[in-house]
């Protein structure tokens, strides 16, 4: 029997994956860009057993390994069949799953934990695969943004017209250029709409086609700053296509509404800083918590004023970071 622990980490995308042309397999519309952080991290270890063997699904917590929350396991499970269909293995898994940062803090993130299991499945199979193919499998879990966590710095998801084409790409490694991802939580319940629910729904809305007609640009300018190390490039573009992101959320139909009170009191803290002088930058995911960009120099003014807004119940400090690896201690 062998095993494998991998530690995987979240991103925070800067152009976004949002919208479909293949669920089942996560083929987006568009190309997407991330920033892979430090600090959010799931921990897999993944055991493989004998073949026919049946799959475990557990959940490390400080007390000890507990059974996995119904739906997580469910999601898990499915992966494993698509990877032993995919590495063509019969063997069953043991899987244990741990994030380092709260899961109550609103922030659960199904990246790093799909990249996480990917990588540590793959190992305790003992492949040595290269990058592209575990953004590929890791994309097969269904939780696209799943791809981009493979690598570390900052990462482009192409839309790939073949599906061995949409699997994660390095733009420039993490020590290229620090920067610090600030998560104001102002909710910790799990999203009311999944981003799967989303995706589907993106294409109804009537500004899901303007969306990707201006995307060129908006993707061109992201990399550009990205190489120039330019804050000032780099932040209008990430709020604007976040903001993009809600509008066509909002503009559905059904129509989806991530946001809160205080998601929009933290938007006018942001502002307010630049109105200060200060270099930051809101963006989201399909949830009412604010991610706010900043150099590592205002992190602390930044923090500050976020925990200051008034529903901000705490905030996460991470910023960029080298990707995966296996250097942790196994969950079981
Ligand atoms: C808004 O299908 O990857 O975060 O499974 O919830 O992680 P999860 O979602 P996924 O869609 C990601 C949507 C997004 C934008 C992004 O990260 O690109």
């Amino acid at each position: 029997m062998s095993k494998a622990t991998v530690a995987a980490p979240a991103n925070i995308a800067f152009v976004k994956y949002w919208g479909a042309r293949d669920l089942a397999r996560a083929l987006p519309y568009n190309p997407s860009i991330s920033m892979t952080l430090a600090r959010a991290v799931s921990h897999s270890t993944v055991e493989a057993k004998s073949e026919g063997e049946v799959d475990e699904v557990l959940w490390a917590e400080e007390a000890g390994l507990a059974p996995a929350p119904p739906n997580f396991a469910a999601r898990v499970l499915r992966h494993l069949a698509v990877l032993r269909r995919e590495l063509g293995s019969h063997r069953g898994f043991r899987v244990a799953t741990r994030n380092s940062f709260p899961s109550a803090a609103g922030m659960a993130s199904s990246a790093s934990g799909f990249a996480a299991l990917t990588l540590a499945v793959a190992g305790a199979l003992e492949r040595t695969l290269p990058v592209a193919e575990l953004s590929r499998l890791a994309r097969l879990s269904g939780s696209g943004s799943a791809a981009r966590s493979v690598l570390g710095g900052y990462v482009e998801w192409p839309r790939g017209e073949a599906e061995n084409e949409a699997v994660a790409e390095l733009l420039a490694p993490a020590e290229h250029w620090q920067l610090c991802d600030l998560i104001a939580i102002v909710e910790r319940g799990p999203k009311e709409v999944s981003s799967l629910d989303g995706h589907q729904r993106a294409e109804s809305s009537p500004y899901f086609q303007r969306r990707l007609e201006l995307l060129g640009e908006r993707l061109a300018g992201v990399r550009q700053a990205i190489a120039d190390r330019d804050l000032d490039g780099l932040g209008p573009i990430v709020e604007e296509e976040a903001i993009d992101l809600h509008l066509i959320a909002m503009s559905s139909r059904p129509a989806i509404f991530y946001w809160q009170p205080a998601t929009l009191r933290v938007l006018a803290t942001v502002r307010g800083l630049r109105a200060a002088g200060v270099g930051a930058w809101s963006t989201m995911d399909a949830g009412p918590n604010v991610h706010v960009i900043c150099r590592p120099g205002d992190e602390a003014v930044v923090a500050a004023a976020l925990a200051d807004t008034p529903g901000v119940e705490s905030v996460f400090r991470d910023h960029t970071g080298n990707g995966p690896h296996g250097n942790v201690p196994p969950l079981f």
